[in-house]
């Protein structure tokens, strides 16, 4: 027997506040042509006053608990995702234990910018199949808008808030590729990118900061670390490109996506896109996919997918998992 973390549950919430491109026209130089051709972005939701990072995976997990038929009290552990925690401590996995009514377990926060959801699973995982817990609830949420630089065009029109959550729980699998749950992992950074995505503030400069990034330098190495990431972990889970129902990619450019899907041989009706509605949510992106995606049906008990993000770090990594 080998014990497998499965899906029991997924959720997501989005912010009721949505900005169309063509509203950064007032304030920028910029046009809804160059952001759809550029990105494929055409929307994408923004906190209001009353939504915080902690409040929106809250939210989230609360949807994930319900689907899965579980409660807070269920949990063994929280890990949640984020660039963008509320505060500098406590960790936002921490406040939303604490909005859930859960007292017991642990709570943490994982800082992998963008591919915070693929290294949130794989430590999900690794708690799970080393005994250390029975069901994790994973969350990925972000408030961007409050890190954006909306004087700068090339960042401000290309990121949104939300956050997804997903609810992983052990079950006896025979240790193949034909079980449910999460089948590989494989994780990758290399410090040596930090300038190409970053913000310039934290406690060393005694400010937030703002994010800076060159896109297209980022945009170079993001469709061959990708396909080279989700190869590595499909090689690993003994699972061929054509047994692959769903590619669920970060969601921060839709030339990216597409670009990836190629490399790796897959049509694009076999990959998740939702980058149109949301924008990039950074680690919020991944569960808001597939919560999307199992929401329109796309996604289905007994699927095989392959999910794959890059950001700051630079830091990428795939995970493929039977739903
Ligand atoms: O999620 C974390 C990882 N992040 C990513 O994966 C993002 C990766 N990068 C990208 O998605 C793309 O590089 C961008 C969407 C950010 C930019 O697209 P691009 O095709 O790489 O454009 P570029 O940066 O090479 O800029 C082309 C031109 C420049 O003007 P010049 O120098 O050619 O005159 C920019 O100044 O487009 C200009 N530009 C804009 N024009 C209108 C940049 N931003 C804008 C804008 N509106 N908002």
């Amino acid at each position: 027997m080998t014990v497998r973390a499965v899906v029991c549950g997924v959720g997501h919430y989005l912010p009721k506040r949505i900005v169309e491109n063509n509203e950064f026209e007032a304030t920028i130089d910029t046009t809804d042509e160059w952001i759809r051709s550029r990105s494929g972005i055409e929307r994408r939701h923004f906190a209001t006053e009353n939504d915080t990072t902690s409040s929106m995976a809250t939210e989230a997990a609360r949807a994930a608990l319900q689907d899965s038929g579980c409660e807070a009290n269920d949990l063994d552990a929280i890990v949640l995702a984020t660039s963008t925690a509320d505060f500098t401590f406590p960790s936002a996995a921490t406040m939303v234990q604490h909005q859930l009514g859960m007292t017991q377990g642990f709570a943490f926060d994982i800082q992998a910018v963008c591919a915070g959801f693929i290294y949130a699973l794989a430590n999900a995982n690794a708690l799970i199949t080393s005994g250390q817990a029975n069901r994790v609830l994973v969350i990925g949420a972000e408030t961007f808008s409050k890190i954006i630089d909306w004087s700068d065009r090339t960042t401000s029109v290309l990121f949104g808030d939300g956050a997804g959550a997903l609810i992983l729980e052990a079950q006896d699998g025979n240790g193949g590729p034909s079980d449910r749950g999460i089948l590989s992992t494989d994780l990758n950074s290399d410090g040596r990118f930090r300038d190409l995505l970053y913000v310039d503030g934290g406690v060393s400069t005694g400010s937030t900061g703002y994010l800076r990034m060159q896109g297209n330098q980022v945009f170079r190495h993001a469709v061959e670390k990708l396909a080279s990431t989700a190869n590595n972990a499909l090689k690993s889970a003994k699972v061929s490109t054509n047994e692959v129902d769903w590619i669920v990619p970060h969601q921060a450019n839709i030339r990216i996506i597409q670009g990836t899907a190629k490399k790796m041989n897959l049509p694009m009706d076999r990959v998740v896109v939702t980058v149109q509605d949301h924008g990039n949510t950074s680690a919020a992106s991944i569960p808001l996919a597939m919560s999307v995606a199992r929401d329109r049906g796309q996604i289905k008990r007994g699927d095989v997918l392959v999910t794959e993000a890059i950001g700051g770090g630079l830091a990428w990594g795939a995970v493929v998992l039977r739903w």
